[in-house]
């Protein structure tokens, strides 16, 4: 049975110069925002102008987001109690706004689908071989070891699969496809105020990500190892998903071209490598002062 035999609290404190309790203070300010409060009508009017190929594009793109939401939603847990298993109380305060707002991020996606594409039945025919690799494969499997093996290895394993590749390129290049597609045509206003706010949020989960990250490597430099070879596996359907989703049109819609998308996530993919590697050989001091101006300049 587990007992606590000391708190943080009442003997060292809580250590509010962090990083995660810097990313907590961050999101009690930012990540407070209210997905019922977003104004979709003129996203309505919006969606009725669209021709079918643009509404299948729109359509996909959210079915992609919708059940990624809810995925990270669902299998976030498991890390959560590892760091709380450790006695990490600053992280874990960190997390619990973490969780929260992907559940939040779940619940915009939804209100988008009921109100502005008119619920749609069943999407999961959006979700192809690569996407199914790893939202329906990798990411619960990765996160759910945690439960039977903590192990530091597991927690880069599993950080790097969520914060690295799902958030860090795959959400990120999801934003970029948002801009190029809807605010680069002025169109639904509210849906990019949400996607706006929704990649705020993700840029402190992802700087959370490579704290995590950096602080195992800088413990134990095998793990750089471990980091590096789960980005290279990963990258490989992660690319996947962006190919194989602009292979089903012919030309694609509002212009996309592919090699712009999966261009841009080699881009975030390489400076997410670039950050962990300064992990190698860093103190946990060291650590800190780089998360801290990450964290100050919105540069996860
Ligand atoms: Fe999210
Ligand atoms: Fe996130």
């Amino acid at each position: 049975m587990l007992s606590h035999q000391t708190f943080a609290t009442t003997t060292r404190g809580l250590r509010r110069d962090t990083p995660p309790m810097k990313l907590f203070e961050k999101a009690k300010r930012y990540g407070i925002w209210n997905p019922s409060d977003i104004d979709l009508s003129q996203d309505q009017q919006d969606w009725r102008k669209l021709s079918d190929e643009e509404r299948d594009v729109i359509l996909r793109l959210t079915a992609v987001f919708q059940s990624g939401e809810e995925a990270v939603t669902l299998d976030l847990l498991p890390l959560i109690m590892t760091v709380a298993q450790e006695g990490r109380i600053e992280e874990e305060m960190f997390l619990t706004s973490f969780l929260w707002e992907e559940a939040k991020h779940t619940d915009f996606f939804n209100r988008f689908l009921i109100e502005v594409a008119g619920a749609p039945a069943d999407l999961s025919r959006y979700h192809l071989d690569n996407y199914r690799s790893i939202f329906y494969e990798a990411l619960p499997q990765a996160l759910s070891r945690l439960k039977d093996d903590p192990s530091p290895a597991a927690q880069v394993q599993a950080s790097v699969t969520y914060n690295m590749i799902v958030e860090g390129v795959l959400a990120e290049t999801g934003y970029h496809v948002y801009h190029t597609t809807l605010r680069d045509n002025h169109l639904m206003p509210g849906t990019m105020r949400a996607v706006d706010l929704l990649k705020q949020d993700e840029s402190r989960h992802i700087a959370y990500g490579i704290y995590l990250i950096s602080r195992l490597i800088a413990s134990d430099d095998s793990l750089w190892d471990v980091a590096e070879s789960a980005m290279n596996a990963l990258m490989i359907p992660a690319v996947g998903i962006i190919t194989e989703a602009f292979a089903c049109y012919d030309p694609v819609p509002f212009g996309l071209q592919v090699d712009d998308f999966a261009n841009y996530a080699m881009m975030q993919f390489q400076k997410r490598v670039a950050r962990l590697e300064k992990a190698r050989g860093a103190s946990l001091d060291d650590i800190a002062r780089v998360t801290q101006e990450a964290i100050d300049a919105n540069d996860a």
